[in-house]
């Protein structure tokens, strides 16, 4: 392991080397308690004999052959028996994966690819008949290659379409044992690989954002009609990044500043989806910047959803004129996040006054910290830092849930440590050690003291780790 360094601490298992409590939390009864991936961050096998067809991921890493790509990733194609055992020993309730649309539509509409369907049955069923939950996102970044190019991606609304399509076919097939389902994953970051080129497609053109956000949101509602036309039983969300923007100083010109910030970059998408209607700042913009709005388009949007996912993994302080200001003193992660969860109390409790009677349960759908691992001599990973972030976002949960709340599960990123995109294999997230040469997984502390945690609040035996 390229990463092991001598660690003359020898390990302890027992739950009081743990770096943050045990104990049952004020989360209520049925809380669901996961770990979230996505496909092309560990699935690997992207070749022909897979049947899959190109992502724009591909496109994006052979145009940049010096960065790490996702053909082998974290090989869970081959090990997902293996690492749905992992979970089981784990105790976790739910598992949030994504599909990839081009490994089941290699081509993003007509076609099918049997075989990529087939393991997603594999997976689905390996982890019912283990007792856990599937949590499916059907878009997590992925889109078929076909699609974008001169079709344009999600510029052009017959990829929305396309989308309600694939959609359709995985309720169709997968409608029957999976009960939860999101949409999209991160609006925002979809629309920062059209605006900048730190992501697929990377088409640097800021022209681009109302309009491809818009689409999306677009895509959402058409999919939204499509899976409940198939299976009305089915609980639907989308997944949405939210990243909080508070002033710097007491100075209203700060203030101000956060909140426009907040608006035209996290909350248009809340505004559309619950109530129909973008904040100015972002008419604005469309206006400015020529965006088409079709009759229909916020019903379509802001029809009812049964619950809403939040990935949160930081908050943004900004000063009088709206730039983004470093806070003295942080913690930060390797991604220069600053640690801070009591940021995400403010957020929810904020979003509860201001979305007040209009809210799905929320589901935490990823939170996680980007730490240098070190694996000891003694075969595990010591990771005190990201079992205490972990420990204290469960708090914050608590707290926004005192105050009402409606939170109804956690889901840690990542379940592995997997490709961080256009940064590597370098990032890791994951409460799973995954051992670059070899592919092993090493449950690492935090994932035990998970583990225990779990078992802990559901009143079970603790596992053996
Ligand atoms: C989120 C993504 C996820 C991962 C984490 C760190 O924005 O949904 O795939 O990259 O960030």
């Amino acid at each position: 392991m390229s990463n092991t360094k001598k660690s003359s601490k020898k390990h302890s298992r027992t739950a009081a080397s743990f770096a943050a409590p045990l104990r049952k939390m004020a989360l209520g009864r049925h809380f669901t308690w996961g770990a979230s991936t996505s496909a092309y961050q560990i699935e690997g096998a992207t070749g022909p004999e897979y049947g899959r067809g190109p992502s724009i991921w591909e496109k994006y890493f052979e145009d940049r052959p010096h960065l790490d790509h996702g053909a082998v990733a974290c090989g869970h194609y081959e090990r997902m028996r293996e690492d749905v055992q992992m979970m089981k020993r784990m105790g976790l309730t739910a598992y949030r994966f994504s599909i990839a649309w081009p490994r089941v539509m290699p081509d993003g509409h007509g076609r099918v690819n049997e075989q990529g369907l087939a393991f997603y049955d594999s997976l689905i069923d390996e982890l019912l008949a283990n007792g856990i939950e599937p949590y499916v996102t059907l878009y997590h970044w992925d889109l078929p290659l076909a699609l974008s190019g001169e079709n344009g991606g999600w510029t052009n609304r017959h990829t929305c379409q396309y989308f309600a399509d694939y959609a359709a076919l995985c309720v169709k097939r997968y409608g029957d044992r999976v009960k939860n389902w999101a949409t999209f994953n991160e609006l925002e970051v979809i629309v920062a690989g059209y605006i900048g080129d730190g992501l697929a497609p990377g088409l640097s053109n800021p022209a681009l954002r109302v309009q491809v956000g818009h689409n999306l949101l677009v895509a959402h509602g058409l999919a939204l009609r499509a899976m409940r036309a198939i299976n009305s039983e089915i609980k639907i969300g989308i997944v949405l990044n939210l990243v909080p923007v508070e002033p710097a100083n007491d100075s209203k010109e700060a203030a101000l500043a956060a909140r426009s910030l907040w608006e035209r970059g996290y909350a248009w998408y809340l505004d559309g989806l619950f109530k129909a209607r973008y904040p100015d700042v972002v008419l604005a913009e469309a206006q400015a910047s020529g965006v088409v709005f079709e009759p229909g388009d916020m019903a379509l949007i802001s029809q009812s959803i049964d619950m809403l996912g939040v990935n949160w993994y930081l908050r943004l302080v900004v000063d009088e004129k709206g730039a983004v200001v470093p806070v003295p003193g942080a913690t930060v992660t390797q991604m220069g996040w600053e640690i801070n969860a009591s940021a995400l109390s403010r957020m929810l409790i904020g979003m509860g006054k201001e979305y007040k009677g209009l809210l799905p349960p929320i589901y935490i759908t990823e939170n996680g910290a980007a730490i240098d691992d070190v694996v000891g001599e003694d075969g595990h990973v010591h990771d005190p830092v990201r079992t205490t972030y972990i420990y204290d976002h469960l708090c914050a949960l608590e707290k926004a849930r005192r105050k009402g709340l409606d939170i109804r599960g956690y889901f840690a990123w990542s379940l592995m440590d997997n490709l961080e995109w256009s940064l590597g294999f370098a990032k890791t997230f994951g409460i799973v050690h995954v051992d670059r040469s070899t592919l092993k997984r090493t449950v690492k502390d935090s994932g035990r003291w998970y583990a225990h945690m779990i078992a802990r609040d559901r009143g079970l035996k603790a596992p053996k780790f």
